[in-house]
Parts: structure tokens; C-alpha cells; sequence
């Protein structure tokens, strides 16, 4: 049986992000359990530098970043897609993969350079995972860390106009719809995002 996790007992979570919709998300999942949530942009709180060797760790440095500059509990996460016959790239290196040269992001074009190295490995599984890791850390340098994930294969061409990021071309597994062809809510449920989440309201809020 694991250890007890520890449990979390404040009213106000600082979310250790400054991306808008994943404040709100995250904001939405906890309101259940009376928790209000803090955006780390409306705190004017840096942005650490992602330099951990893999998500759990990158989840980690920004928590516990967060949780000491507040002195108030923080969460974090890290997320990317892991291709099994690339070595798990892009990894932790997800967001990275879609800076063009002139410093722009573009999910197309990182998609287009999966399925070139792809293209080098015929004969090599399809087969890939999202992983979301959450880290929820307190002020005295304690942390909870948890990993989602959800299995599948890359389809090409790219599918659908939902989601966002590598969606188009995440096949689940069992599944006949692309993360990007699903409804929102669909994919919301069965996403590594989901997976994690659950985890920590299982780990840490069930009291
Ligand atoms: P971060 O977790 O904000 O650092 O983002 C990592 C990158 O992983 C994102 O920019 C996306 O490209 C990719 N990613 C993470 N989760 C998803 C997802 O649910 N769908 C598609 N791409 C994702």
C-alpha cells in the first residue's frame, strides 16, 4: 500500500502558471472542494526556468517556486507527448519542438518534424503517450507529485481542429477519433490531464 499523501487543508491555491485557460481549469476542478484559485500572473511571480530532466521534476521546480515566493501552497504541472521510436521526444521538450527560427510557435510545424523522423523508421511502432505531471508543494519545501497518462498511436495526416498543441495527430488507444476530432468534454475525460487530476484529488483532497 503507498503512504499516505499529504493532505491539503487551505481555502486558497496559488496555481503556478501564466497561461490564462489553464488557471481556469484548474480553477473549475477544485472549486468542488472549496478551494479558490490564485493565477501566479495576477501575483506577478516569475516564471522559473523549465530545467528539470523530466516532468515530474519541471512540475516540481515551478510548485515549489511558487510555494516559497507566496508562502502559500502551490500547484504546478508539466505536460507533453512521448513517441515511443523517438525516445520519448519531444518530451519535455513539447512546447520547445514548435519554435520556429523566427521564434514563433507553430504545432503544425513540430508535428510535420514527428512525422519526418517517423518517416526515417518505417518500420517502427506508432505508438506514443501524452504525460501530464502535477506537483502540489508547500511552503516548508514538502511536495505531492503525481503522473497522468494516456496511451495511443500517431495518425497522418493531422485530424481535426479541436484541442490544441499535438491533438491532431493523438489517435487514443481503442479509440476512432483524433484528441483534435473529439468533442472537448470527451477528450477532458480520458486525457492524461484527467488521469492526473484524479490522482490528486484522490491523493489530497479526499480529506
Ligand atoms: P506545458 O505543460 O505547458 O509546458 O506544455 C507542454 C506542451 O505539450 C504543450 O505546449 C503542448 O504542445 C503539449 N501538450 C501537452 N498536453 C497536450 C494535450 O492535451 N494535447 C496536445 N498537446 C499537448
Amino acid at each position: 500500500m503507498s503512504a499516505r499523501r499529504r493532505q491539503f487543508d487551505a481555502d486558497e491555491i496559488i496555481v503556478a502558471s501564466h497561461n490564462t485557460g489553464k488557471i481556469s481549469e484548474i480553477g473549475d476542478l477544485l472549486a468542488p472542494y472549496g478551494v479558490q484559485s490564485v493565477g501566479a500572473d495576477a501575483l506577478g511571480l516569475p516564471e522559473p526556468e523549465e530545467t528539470g530532466a523530466d516532468f515530474i521534476a519541471n512540475a516540481e521546480l515551478k510548485a515549489h517556486a511558487a510555494a516559497r515566493a507566496t508562502g502559500r501552497p502551490a500547484l504546478a504541472d508539466d505536460s507533453g507527448l512521448a513517441v515511443d521510436a523517438l525516445d520519448g521526444a519531444p518530451g519535455i521538450y513539447s512546447a520547445r519542438w514548435a519554435q520556429k527560427p523566427d521564434g514563433t510557435r507553430d504545432f503544425d510545424f513540430a508535428m510535420h518534424k514527428i512525422e519526418m523522423a517517423l518517416g526515417q523508421k518505417p518500420d517502427a511502432p506508432r505508438t506514443a503517450h501524452f504525460i501530464c505531471a502535477l506537483s502540489l508543494a508547500w511552503p516548508d519545501g514538502h511536495a505531492e507529485s503525481f503522473e497522468g497518462r494516456v496511451d495511443g498511436t500517431l495518425v497522418w495526416p493531422m485530424r481535426g481542429k479541436n484541442g490544441f498543441g499535438y491533438d491532431p495527430i493523438f489517435l487514443p488507444l481503442g479509440g476512432d477519433l483524433t484528441f483534435g476530432e473529439m468533442a472537448p468534454d470527451t477528450k477532458h475525460a480520458i486525457s492524461h490531464r484527467a488521469d492526473a487530476f484524479a490522482q490528486l484529488v484522490a491523493g489530497c483532497f479526499s480529506g
